[in-house]
């Protein structure tokens, strides 16, 4: 279906919902209101292929991330997870150059169709990136209603303030806040820092949540919080975590996503995925043993 053409890169620049398909759809949940019990989106890549203008970075990848589950995406670096991950959100396009080939479709919609607005696409599968990234001058309540005035057109401020308070209690962070929501999100520490990007990518509902590597900057006791934290959102939501670290992946995932590549210059490929305990216990293949008993990479 999708052949052998790249497809186009995104429009960039489109910052309305308007000319967005059916993946534009948002949460029914009533702004402000307690969070709903939902069940998550499905995300599925078929025969997905990613490339850096002509260097093949990843090859045909199939792979379903379940609902209200961690699936941890693990291999040795360069193997392409970094870049498999933004092509779930539509971000690895706004690489000069970066193209994709293959479906990923959220519950059945291909939000590569056509028609469908990468940036509403990245609404709904939300991203929370290896460095907290804060805008720094903005304020800890104004960092996480960024999000919102674009979502769902006019948000009144009481309900911006209840959406406000949830999502930072969403993500452990209201108690030590609350306070201070005018300070500036840089006079913030590091754990908290990606606990406020949590609570803004969390502030517009979104299905999905990707987190490339969210814990690498942290201490262990920030790591602790977050794999926490992670722990309680997987009830709302679809999650993909990148880490290298294998005790978080143990702890923290549901199911675990080994990639590999056969050498340098190759393209990466997913070599194995399935229910965490048995990758870490019982893996199919050589190079997974190899690499979750610290024997490679
Ligand atoms: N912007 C880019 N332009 C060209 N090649 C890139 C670009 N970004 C990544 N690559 C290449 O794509 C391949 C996969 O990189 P990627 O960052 O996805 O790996 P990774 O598995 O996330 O690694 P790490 O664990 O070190 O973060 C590597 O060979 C990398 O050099
Ligand atoms: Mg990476």
């Amino acid at each position: 279906m999708f052949g052998s053409q790249a497809k186009p890169k995104a429009e960039e620049g489109r910052n309305t919902m308007s000319q967005a398909g059916p993946v534009t759809e948002t949460s029914s949940e009533a702004p402000g209101g307690a969070p709903a019990a939902r069940r998550a989106k499905t995300l599925e890549a078929k025969e997905v292929n990613l490339f850096y203008g002509g260097f093949h970075a990843v090859e045909n990848v199939n792979m379903t991330i379940e609902p209200n589950k961690v699936t941890a995406l693990i291999g040795s670096s360069g193997c392409g997870k970094t870049t498999f991950l933004r092509s779930l959100n539509r971000m690895h396009e706004l690489t000069p150059g970066a193209t994709v080939r293959g479906d990923i479709e959220l519950d059945g919609e291909d939000i590569y169709a056509a028609g469908v607005d990468p940036v509403a696409v990245r609404r709904l599968v939300g991203m929370v990136f290896q460095q907290p990234n804060p805008f720094p001058t903005m304020s800890i309540y104004d960092n996480v209603a960024a999000g919102l005035n674009f979502n769902s057109g006019k948000v009144s401020k009481s309900e911006r303030d209840a959406i406000v308070e949830r999502s930072l209690r969403g993500a452990h962070l209201w108690g030590e806040v609350k306070d201070r929501l005018d300070r500036p999100g840089s006079s913030l520490s590091g754990g908290q820092q990606q606990r406020l990007c949590i609570a803004r990518a969390t502030a517009v509902s979104p299905e999905v949540l990707l987190m490339d590597e969210p814990c690498s900057a942290l201490d262990p006791v920030a790591t602790l919080a977050i794999e926490e934290l992670i722990g309680e959102l997987k009830k709302e939501f679809t999650i993909a975590i990148v880490t290298h670290n294998m005790q978080q992946a143990a702890r923290a995932s549901d199911t675990t996503a080994f990639f590999n590549l056969e050498e340098s210059g190759k393209p990466g490929r997913l070599i194995e995925i399935g229910p965490t305990e048995r990758i870490f216990t019982k893996p199919t293949q050589k190079a997974t043993e190899d690499y979750v008993s610290g024997r490679f990479g």
